[in-house]
């Protein structure tokens, strides 16, 4: 499988040299039976993620196909992993990192056009997942502690707005809900018919949705119907810890119940952090997505076509201020109002 390594490994300079989707054309189709254990499989998924999303984008807007080359082995390797065959949140920021040297620091194993912003932009996301791994474990015994869920922090040294809106952007895009291949993506050996899959998002983050179903902060309509569709783009397990925790006893009835004023404290500031966190989130997406893209559309040229196609969809297909407030607003309401 050297020449998907190859490949993934030196995407960067081969989608700004356009010369991607023509070594993407050479490539042999490769049966992925080789491949025995999960890690070899989730590199795998990540690689081919990686080549996908940079053979697809790599002209910016048109239709294209994915290559047999690509298709076929992806399409199997993601049914071994019960994952989408496109590159995924648990791909991109979950998968994706390295030890750097034995003391700890950590590199991105593949990356997009982008530069530094590349690198800070699933960086940020990752250690706001390891800072939300202490959470996960107390989730896990269902005890109810103080969560802290350390806020992210996004600015110009590790993410420039306009390199991530113009460049590194349509990189994590999808093929559905998405107004630059509306029909979705033909994967040619696996169906005669387009395919419809959402591009990667931290909307598929399990950490925050684990923190929603544990404090019973249950987003409904449009919004909840969206996030629960995400589900399907987190590895099973974690999308069965989810579904493991949402029916379980609620833990909000207990604590209004048993009127408890500590208790009540510790759960309302946990409910807290995440309004926090999503009410800084939204102030990075107008940051990020909203001023970029009205900055692209005034010069009337936006880079590869994103700039205006994209500007009131995510990269995961949400109608994005609407719906990020509406979590916000939904979390906010989920607070309990002592007597
Ligand atoms: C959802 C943008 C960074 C966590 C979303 C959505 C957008 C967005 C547009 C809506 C879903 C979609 O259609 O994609 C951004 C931008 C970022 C950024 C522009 C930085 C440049 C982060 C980071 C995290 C994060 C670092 C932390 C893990 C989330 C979560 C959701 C979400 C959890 C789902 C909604 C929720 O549960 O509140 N993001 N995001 N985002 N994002 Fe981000
Ligand atoms: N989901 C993020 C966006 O739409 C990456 O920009």
């Amino acid at each position: 499988y050297r020449v998907w390594l190859d490949l993934a490994n030196n995407l960067t300079q081969l989608i700004e040299s356009r010369k991607l989707r023509e070594l993407v054309h050479k490539m042999p189709v490769l049966s992925p039976h080789l491949l025995n254990n999960h890690r070899e499989l989730r590199l795998a998924h990540l690689a081919l993620g990686f080549i996908s999303m940079g053979y697809v984008w790599q002209e910016g807007q048109h239709e294209p196909i994915l290559p047999k080359a690509l298709a076929w082995p992806y399409w199997l390797i993601s049914r071994r992993l019960g994952l989408p065959p496109i590159l995924t949140y648990a791909d991109s920021v979950l998968a994706n990192w390295k030890l750097k040297d034995p003391t700890g620091n950590m590199d991105l194993i593949f990356s997009f056009p982008g530069g530094e912003s590349c690198r800070g932009f699933f960086t940020v996301s990752l250690l706001v997942e390891m800072a939300a791994s202490t959470g996960i474990k107390v989730s896990k015994v269902a005890k109810l502690r103080l969560i802290k869920i350390t806020c992210f922090v996004l600015d110009a040294d590790h993410v420039e707005p306009n390199a991530f809106h113009g460049t590194l952007r349509i990189f994590v895009s999808g093929w559905r809900d998405n107004p630059m291949l509306p029909r979705g993506l033909l994967y040619e050996g696996v169906s005669n018919e387009p395919i419809l899959l959402s591009g990667g998002s931290a909307a598929q983050s399990s950490a925050i949705q684990c923190f929603d179903a544990l404090l019973c902060i249950q987003h409904e309509g449009e919004t909840g119907a969206f996030l629960t569709r995400m589900r399907d783009y987190m590895p099973p397990a974690h999308r069965q810890l989810i579904e493991t925790l949402s029916v379980c006893p609620s833990l909000r009835d207990f604590i209004t119940t048993c009127s408890s004023s500590d208790l009540c404290q510790a759960y309302n500031s946990c409910v807290s952090a995440l309004v926090d966190l999503r009410s800084y989130h939204l102030n990075t997406v107008a940051k990020y997505v909203i001023v970029p893209g009205n900055h692209a559309r005034s010069m009337g040229c936006p880079l590869r076509g994103v700039g205006t196609a994209l500007n009131s969809t995510g990269t995961g297909g949400s109608n994005l201020m609407v719906f990020l407030k509406s979590v916000r607003n939904t979390t906010q309401r989920a607070l309990i109002l002592e007597r």
